[in-house]
């Protein structure tokens, strides 16, 4: 648990298994006369100690959704809880507390690790800054032993080589062992493995999940690939313009998935690799209010549509244990 005061203010607490919760979150950016609503009245939690997967087209707001659960942006309204307290509003101490609870390991292992420092000074940054007080030593025992978990072993073999001399896979098995090595209890991997080649993707999805199985996280996964999030994922959301329209197991959304939109993610999923931009839906006819769009995201373009689509915001609702779907009309 986070040490410190609870705010005083808040009367709601998350049940015990959600580790965050998301209460009517919006983030907007605007820029001249476009408003864009990379969030759009997100409720939502997420379950301690599982793997949420969060599925979505290019620009559904997927990491905006991970930078906003670690604190890294601020959302423009709603309120973000971890483990009951709300991270939007975090004194000092608090703040510290906090980061060292959550890691992000970045999509893009080339540019997340420092080229000027060596695999020893990248992974054991979390322990320094931390668990103040360890040895040089200790710190390098951690840290060979984290590299060893990662599948780079010996791993005191790695210590004092620079990120040039690792491959891609290398790199990210770097980055992995560097979000873990100080036991946060929230990770976010944005698309861990979109920069890396093929053939090493599902060794690293396998590590990740053997990993987190073994040191009991819970994960965030972020991806377009829908067959990675299905394998790697507890549960799975799927995100359309800055909402979250299908909630529930990865096998039954990807098998008979309920929401239009996720049914067309699955249909035109693309090659391994290949970004998913299933159609141009920034440029539907929408019926827009207060700048974000006032009824159902994806009516522009659903072969099943209904007057209420256009006008009134479908929320997410249970239709089955565990399913659920924001339509008005979900697929039998
Ligand atoms: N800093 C920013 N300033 C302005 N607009 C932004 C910013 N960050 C994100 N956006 C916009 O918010 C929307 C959601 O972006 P986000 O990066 O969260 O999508 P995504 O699902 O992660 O996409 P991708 O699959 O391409 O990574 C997009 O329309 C994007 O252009
Ligand atoms: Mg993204």
């Amino acid at each position: 648990m986070l040490t410190g005061r609870r705010l005083k203010e808040e009367k709601w607490l998350p049940p015990s298994n959600e580790i965050i919760s998301f209460r009517n979150v919006d983030k907007v950016y605007k820029s001249g006369h476009t408003t864009n609503y990379a969030l759009d009245s997100i409720n939502f939690s997420i379950k301690t100690g599982k793997t949420l997967s969060v599925v979505g087209e290019s620009g559904s707001g997927k990491t905006t959704f991970g930078l906003a659960s670690l604190g890294l942006i601020e959302p423009t309204r709603g309120k973000i809880y971890f483990q009951g307290i709300d991270i939007t509003s975090l004194d000092r101490i608090q703040k510290r507390n906090f980061r060292s609870k959550t890691h992000m390991i970045f999509q893009d292992p080339y540019s997340s690790l420092n080229p000027y420092n060596n695999i020893f000074t990248t992974v054991s940054a979390p322990i320094e800054s931390f668990q103040k007080g360890m040895s040089k030593e200790e710190r390098r025992n951690k840290a060979a032993e984290m590299l060893d978990k990662v599948g780079l072993s010996p791993g005191a073999d790695f210590l004092d080589i620079y990120p040039k001399s690792l491959s891609g896979g290398q790199r990210q098995r770097v980055a992995i062992a560097r979000s873990l090595i100080n036991k946060p209890e929230f990770v976010v991997a944005d698309e861990p493995t979109s920069m890396l080649d093929v053939s090493i993707t599902s060794t690293v999805i396998n590590l990740m999940k053997s990993l987190k199985d073994e040191l009991n996280f819970t994960m965030l996964y972020i991806s377009h690939e829908i067959a990675t999030s299905r394998y790697i994922g507890d549960d799975m959301a799927v995100m359309n313009l800055g909402r979250i329209v299908e909630y529930g197991s990865p096998e039954e959304i990807t098998k008979s998935p309920k929401h239009p939109y996720t049914d067309l993610l699955i249909r035109s999923y693309p090659k391994p690799g290949q970004k998913l931009v299933p159609g141009e839906t920034r440029h539907g006819d929408y019926n827009v209010y207060n700048g974000g769009i006032k009824g159902c995201t994806f009516a522009y373009a659903c072969p099943f549509k209904i007057p209420e689509c256009e006008n009134t915001k479908p929320e997410l609702r249970e239709i089955s244990q565990g399913h659920w779907v924001a339509c008005f009309h979900p697929i039998n």
